[in-house]
């Protein structure tokens, strides 16, 4: 497959074949995902894969709150989790399904990467907003990942809802000091890649000189 092409068509995978994957692929796509960029060349990634059923329990009971909320938001059509005025549900759901999360003990590979924050420049730590570019330096790694699984025949799901948990993951992982949790990854044999992607088109986030210009097209 062509690079054009794979970056076209990597649709999030959440259920797989009992296929498992060997640790030496594990590796392989690591070996890939390393070529990331990252600013100042930091490589600020670490990675724990999560082979322990028990471990891998506590961390999806974790998550499912957050799940939880999420969809309560995302029923009463708002943005969950966004830090411009984010309002927390009344009331929320326990429990909704979640197969990432249901059958974790059973998914191929789940993998939590972490960001060394000491290896990242946070450019917009000072501003009056939640800072985002040092998450510049540890995405690509993650999506390379992904990109390196379909390669190899397999797919997956970058998460993050873990990261809302870190304080109570931190112990369970042995987070270093001064780490952050960025990101949860299933990977596995899929038992459907889905191709075709929702995506807007150029022209809906691209303009000419400055962001209020005409239309890119
Ligand atoms: C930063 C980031 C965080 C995400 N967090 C979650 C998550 O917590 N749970 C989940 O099921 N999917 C998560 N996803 C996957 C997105 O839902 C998915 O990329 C998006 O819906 C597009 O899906 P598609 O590529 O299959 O079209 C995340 C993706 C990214 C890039």
């Amino acid at each position: 497959m062509d690079l054009r092409t794979a970056i076209r068509t990597t649709g999030s995978v959440r259920t797989f074949t009992s296929q498992p994957v060997e640790r030496e692929t594990v590796v392989q796509l690591l070996d890939d995902a390393r070529f990331a960029p990252s600013g100042g060349n930091g490589q600020p990634w670490r990675v724990a894969v999560v082979e322990g059923p028990v471990l891998r329990r506590s961390i999806a009971d974790l998550m499912q709150p957050v799940w939880d909320e999420y969809l309560e938001i995302r029923a009463a059509g708002g943005q969950p989790y966004t830090v411009v005025g984010y309002d927390v549900p009344a009331t929320i759901t326990p429990n909704k399904p979640n197969a990432l999360l249901h059958d974790i003990e059973s998914i191929p590979v789940v993998m939590v990467i972490a960001a060394d924050l000491g290896k990242i420049a946070m450019m917009d730590a000072e501003l009056d907003r939640a800072p985002m570019t040092g998450g510049g330096s540890i995405y690509p790694f993650c999506w390379n990942l992904l990109l390196s699984a379909r390669a190899h025949g397999l797919g997956g799901v970058m998460t993050t809802f873990l990261s809302r948990r870190e304080p109570e993951a931190a112990p369970l992982l042995g987070l270093p000091p001064d780490h952050a949790l960025v990101a949860t990854i299933f990977l596995g044999y899929p038992e459907h890649q889905p191709t075709k992607l929702s995506r807007h088109p150029v022209s809906m986030f691209a303009t000419l000189d400055r962001f209020d210009g005409e239309a890119l097209r």
